[in-house]
C-alpha cells in the first residue's frame, strides 16, 4: 500500500471498510460524458440507492462496477483491487459482483434449478452435488423452491426475477447491483421481489440499487446517491433525502416522482 498518511485523517468513517471504491471516474459514450467525476464508495454491508431522472447514467454507473463498461478514466477497486480487465480474473469479478437487471435474463433453455448450479460448477468450479444443494437452499430462500424443474418461460416475472437473484447469490458475490429489478413487473409482483432484497439487506448483503421504488429506498437504504447529468448530485441518508433535498435538481425530481 502506498502512503496515505496525508489524506487518512479526512477519509470518512464509511470509506475505512470500503467495499467498493471509485475515485475520478470519466466515461464518454461519443460525445456524451456520460459519469462526470464520479466519487463512490460503498462499505461493505451498505445499501445505496441510487435514484436520478432518465439518462443520467444510473445503468452505465452500475455496469461499470463488474466492468460490463469500461472507463475512461478514474479508477475502481473492488476490495481494495482494481477490477480486472480481461481472462478469468474478470469472470471472477462477475461472479464477486452479483447483477439483477430490469429483463430477469434466465437461461430459457435451462431448468430453474440448472440456472442456478450453472456458474457455481463452471466459476465456482463446486461439484455437481454441492452446487444442487446450494442451489435449492438459494430457492427456498426466494421462495421457489417448489419451481425448480420449471423452465423460466413457465414461471411468473415476479418467480423469474427471484431464480435471477438466487442465481446471483448463488455465486457468493461480495456485492450485488440490482438496475430497476421491478421495473418490467406486473404491479401485483413488485412486492415479492422487493421482499426478497429487504431481506438480504437484513442479512447484511452489501447492494447498490437503482429503483424507482421509494418505499424500499426509505425502508431498506443506508444511503441514497441521486445522480442527474452523469453527475452525483447529492448523498444522504434517505430520511435526510426525501425530507430535506438540498439541490434544486433533487427537489425537482422528488416533486415528479412523489406526486404522482
Ligand atoms: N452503449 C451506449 N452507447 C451510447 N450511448 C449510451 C450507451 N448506453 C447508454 N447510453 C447513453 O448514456 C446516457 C445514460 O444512460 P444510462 O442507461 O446509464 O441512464 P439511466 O440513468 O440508467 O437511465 P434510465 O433511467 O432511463 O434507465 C443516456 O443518454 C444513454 O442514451
Ligand atoms: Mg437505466
Amino acid at each position: 500500500m502506498s502512503d496515505v498518511s496525508v489524506t487518512k485523517d479526512t477519509i470518512p468513517a464509511a470509506e475505512a471498510d470500503a467495499l467498493v471504491a471509485l475515485s475520478n471516474v470519466n466515461k464518454h459514450f461519443g460525445a456524451l460524458h456520460v459519469l462526470q467525476d464520479i466519487d463512490l464508495t460503498i462499505a461493505r454491508g451498505e445499501v445505496v440507492v441510487v435514484i436520478g431522472p432518465s439518462g443520467s447514467g444510473k445503468s452505465t454507473l452500475c455496469r461499470t462496477i463488474n466492468r460490463l463498461e469500461s472507463v475512461d478514466s478514474g479508477s475502481i477497486t473492488l476490495d481494495g483491487k482494481p477490477l480486472p480487465a480481461e481472462g478469468r480474473e474478470l469472470a471472477r469479478l462477475r461472479a464477486d459482483v452479483g447483477m439483477v437487471f430490469q429483463s430477469f435474463n434466465l437461461f430459457a433453455h435451462k431448468t430453474v434449478l440448472e440456472n442456478v448450479m450453472l456458474g457455481q460448477i463452471k466459476v465456482r468450479k463446486k461439484d455437481k452435488a454441492e452446487a444442487e444443494q446450494s442451489a435449492r437452499a438459494l430457492l427456498d430462500r426466494v421462495g421457489v423452491a417448489n419451481q425448480a424443474d420449471k423452465y423460466p418461460a413457465q414461471l411468473s416475472g415476479g418467480q423469474q426475477q427471484r431464480v435471477a437473484i438466487a442465481r446471483a447469490l448463488a455465486m457468493e458475490p461480495k456485492v450485488m447491483l440490482f438496475d430497476e429489478p421491478t421495473s418490467a413487473l406486473d404491479p401485483e409482483m413488485i412486492n415479492e421481489v422487493l421482499e426478497v432484497m429487504q431481506q438480504l439487506a437484513r442479512d447484511g448483503m452489501t447492494m447498490v440499487v437503482v429503483t424507482h421504488e421509494m418505499g424500499f429506498a426509505r425502508s431498506a437504504a443506508n444511503r441514497v446517491v441521486f445522480m442527474a447529468d452523469g453527475q452525483i448530485v447529492e448523498q444522504a441518508t434517505p430520511e435526510q433525502f426525501f425530507t430535506n433535498p438540498r439541490s434544486d435538481r433533487a427537489k425537482d425530481f422528488l416533486s415528479k416522482i412523489l406526486h404522482h
